[in-house]
């Protein structure tokens, strides 16, 4: 794979976009999210990439990774107008099959195809599948860091927003109560991953978002959390309660360890 190849995976993926332009305001904003994000994406797997040393080769497998990862997200928003999966369709699986449908990767080598593929597919998964190979396991792991980095920035810039001004399928139609469910925040206390189906509220979901950060890979990731201050930020629209504090105060300490770890 070289550079002209990751040119061209750029081409088709910016092309593929222009496909989704619309008068409508917001569908725009909703698309537009999902473009501006795959850059940031882009952007983070540089900096994650560098930090691991990653072989010039590698960084354009995970460059395309990166370029085509939420390709599903715009099909799925124009058939089914959200972006939740789980009243949908699995917009990773969908992106894997429109890679495939549009011979996206047809001039690469088997072994870049079947990396990238596994890891636009799968980037979405509760965890890493143990039965895909190292290498394809680090890619992943790669992705879904720098996809999380983003994702928490969109969410910070999201609830800071006006409701009127927000991409609307953004916050997946999750009802904005003050409540945090006592389960989710258990967990997250405990350092434990919260799945999307335990997720009641607006506030649950940020709390599941913090748990992600038990999730990161790689320490250039963590380096990034701490630096953007995601925790901060996304702790700070949650309620000021007791337990709210405790498992904010769960996720900082095991991402300052990691760091000091590295
Ligand atoms: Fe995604």
């Amino acid at each position: 794979m070289n550079v002209q190849n990751v040119a061209e995976i750029q081409k088709w993926f910016s092309d593929y976009c222009r496909g989704f332009d619309s008068d409508e305001e917001d569908f725009r904003r909703n698309m537009t999210l999902k473009e501006d994000h795959t850059y940031r994406v882009r952007s983070n797997t540089f900096k994650i990439g560098q930090g691991e040393d990653l072989a010039p080769e590698d960084m354009l497998i995970a460059e395309s990774i990166s370029l085509l990862h939420d390709v599903g997200r715009f099909e799925q928003y124009r058939q089914f107008k959200t972006f939740r999966d789980s009243v949908s369709v699995n917009h990773a699986q969908l992106g894997a099959k429109i890679i495939e449908d549009h011979e996206v990767l047809s001039s690469l080598l088997p072994r870049e195809r079947s990396i990238i593929n596994r890891a636009v597919e799968s980037h979405n998964a509760f965890s890493v599948p143990g039965d895909f190979s190292e290498e394809t396991q680090f890619f992943l792991k790669l992705i879904r860091d720098a996809d999380k980095l983003d994702i928490w920035r969109v969410f910070i810039e999201y609830f800071r927003q006006p409701a009127h001004e927000r991409a609307s399928a953004a916050g997946l139609d999750l009802p904005d109560k003050p409540k945090c469910s006592p389960g989710v925040l258990e967990q997250v206390a405990n350092g434990e991953m919260v799945r999307l189906s335990a997720v009641k509220t607006l506030n649950d979901f940020k709390l599941m978002q913090l748990a992600w950060v038990y999730d990161l890979n790689f320490s250039a990731s963590f380096a990034l959390l701490l630096e953007r201050q995601c925790i901060e930020e996304l702790a700070e629209s949650l309620p000021a309660e007791s337990l709210v504090v405790k498992a904010v105060e769960a996720v900082l300490s095991f991402a300052y360890g990691k760091v000091q770890k590295a």
